[in-house]
């Protein structure tokens, strides 16, 4: 069999409906790996009360199907959050923000008992920082902070054109030694006008289900 990327993200989808019970609320990621899981939705819709959407556009996709979107406000914690990444580490540290939707991501997250991420084998990396860190800032701080991470080791480079679905600009970070991943995201969230720090390390995923070349393996 010749699975390719997009059968992996699909499989991985497929086998995160499994953790959804009868009755559940549930947290929805963003990207095209999240978005194959909306869609296996579509068939166990019956079984939703209802989803907090992390994105605009995932919550449009959750509307099309019919089913009901909520505030984060309006439910206690979640009992599963299924999201992808861009990047995963065996010990469930992620980079993530790829699409720009960090900062509800890293909210839904945190409500959550249960963070399932879902991703094809390319993602799985032994050390994170291949993929240039996001970090969500306040327009008045961005070239402040953007000193900073130079100074701390990594290029960061404005997203041309693009704000977040906060309003706010995103600056990616190439070349950062992201060594201790923990300690590296307690540091940056010091940095006075971030917003959110593209590390899930504090808040790791409880579950990496892997789609690879013979099925999907569970992390
Ligand atoms: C969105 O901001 C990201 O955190 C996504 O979860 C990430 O970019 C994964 O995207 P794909 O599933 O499209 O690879």
């Amino acid at each position: 069999m010749n699975m390719s990327q997009t059968d992996q993200k699909r499989a991985a989808a497929e086998a995160a409906v499994e953790y959804v019970e009868v009755g559940d609320v549930i947290g929805v990621g963003t990207g095209s790996t999240a978005d194959f899981f909306i869609e296996f939705l579509a068939g166990i819709r019956g079984k939703l009360d209802g989803a907090v959407a992390s994105s605009d556009a995932s919550a449009a996709q959750l509307r099309k199907l019919g089913i009901p979107l909520l505030d984060l406000n309006q439910v206690g914690t979640l009992p599963l959050y299924v999201d992808g990444t861009d990047e995963a580490t065996r010990n469930r540290h992620l980079i993530k923000g790829g699409g720009g939707a960090l900062t509800r991501e890293k909210i839904v997250a945190e409500a959550s008992e249960k963070f399932v991420c879902i991703a094809d084998q390319g993602k799985l990396v032994d050390r994170l920082g291949t993929f240039p860190l996001p970090i969500e800032v306040l327009e008045m701080a961005r070239s402040m902070v953007a000193r900073k991470l130079a100074r701390m080791g990594g290029q960061p480079i404005l997203r041309d054109g693009f704000v977040t679905d906060n309003g706010h600009p995103i600056l990616d970070i190439r070349g950062m030694d992201i060594m201790n991943p923990l300690e590296l995201e307690r540091q940056m969230n010091q940095i006075p006008g971030v917003v959110t720090v593209g590390l899930f390390a504090l808040r790791p995923a409880d579950l990496l289900l892997i789609g690879t070349e013979s099925g999907v393996d569970i992390i």
